[in-house]
C-alpha cells in the first residue's frame, strides 16, 4: 500500500519486491541503533534490499544474507543503481550461520526471526545492537525468549505510526488514508 503514505525519492527509486521495510521503520533503525561510517553490519533477509541499502548508505559495510536468489537479484538491481560498493549480498540461512564476527549490529526482517537469535550473538561485538523486525505479537514475544535466554540487555519494542496530513485551503487534517501496522521493532543489546 505504498501509495497510501508518502515516500521520499531516494526510496521511490528503489526497485522493490512483494515486502519492503517502509522509511517511517527504518528511520528507527539508524536512530535507535546509532549506526554510523564506522559501523559493521549483518542483515537478514536481503529482499528487495531497502534496508540493505539504507544502511550501506550510513555505514562502513553491510553483508546481507537471503536464502532465496529471485529477491536478491532486486536487491543486486538497487545496491548497482545505488552504487553502494559497501554492500555484500550473500546467498546463506542465518539460523545456519553467520561468518561475520565482532559486528555492529545484526538486523532480522524474516520468519523465524528467533532462530537466528544464537548466530546473532555470536556474531555481534559486545554492545552491538540485534534488531528484529515483527508484524505480530506473538512473533514478538518468541525474539524477545530467545533474546532473554542469550541474556541480550535493554530489550525495547517499538510501534512506529506516522500519519500523512492534508495540506488544503479548506482546512488541514490527517489524511483518512494510510499505512498503519508494518511491524514491531525489536531492539536489543550484547551484554
Ligand atoms: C520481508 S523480506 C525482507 C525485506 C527487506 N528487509 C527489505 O527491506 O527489502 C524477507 C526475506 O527473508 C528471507 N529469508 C527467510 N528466511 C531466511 C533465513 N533463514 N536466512 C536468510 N534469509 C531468509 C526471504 O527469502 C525474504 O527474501
Amino acid at each position: 500500500m505504498m501509495s497510501e503514505m508518502f515516500i521520499p525519492k531516494s526510496y521511490r527509486r528503489l526497485k522493490r519486491g512483494p515486502q519492503v521495510i517502509l522509511p517511517k521503520d527504518i528511520g528507527m533503525v539508524l536512530t535507535y541503533t546509532g549506526v554510523d561510517r564506522n559501523s559493521v553490519c549483518v542483515d537478514a533477509g536481503t529482499g528487495s534490499g531497502w534496508l540493505a541499502v539504507s544502511l550501506a548508505r550510513v555505514c562502513k559495510e553491510v553483508y546481507s544474507y537471503d536464502t532465496r536468489d529471485e529477491f536478491t537479484k532486486i536487491a543486486e538491481k538497487n545496491k548497482a543503481n545505488e552504487r553502494l560498493d559497501n554492500l555484500t549480498l550473500k546467498k546463506g540461512d542465518v539460523t545456519k550461520s553467520i561468518k561475520e564476527k565482532g559486528v555492529d549490529l545484526v538486523t532480522l526482517d524474516m520468519p523465524n526471526a528467533e532462530k537466528a537469535v544464537n548466530n546473532a550473538h555470536k556474531a555481534l561485538k559486545p554492545g552491538g545492537y540485534i534488531f528484529g523486525y515483527l508484524p505480530h505479537m506473538e512473533q514478538v514475544r518468541k525474539f524477545t525468549a530467545a533474546l532473554e535466554r542469550k541474556k541480550f540487555a535493554d530489550i525495547v519494542v517499538l510501534e512506529s505510526i506516522v500519519r500523512d496530513m492534508l495540506v488544503r485551503e479548506q482546512g488541514m487534517r490527517p489524511s483518512t488514508k494510510g499505512v498503519w501496522h508494518t511491524a514491531y521493532l525489536v531492539f536489543a543489546q550484547k551484554a
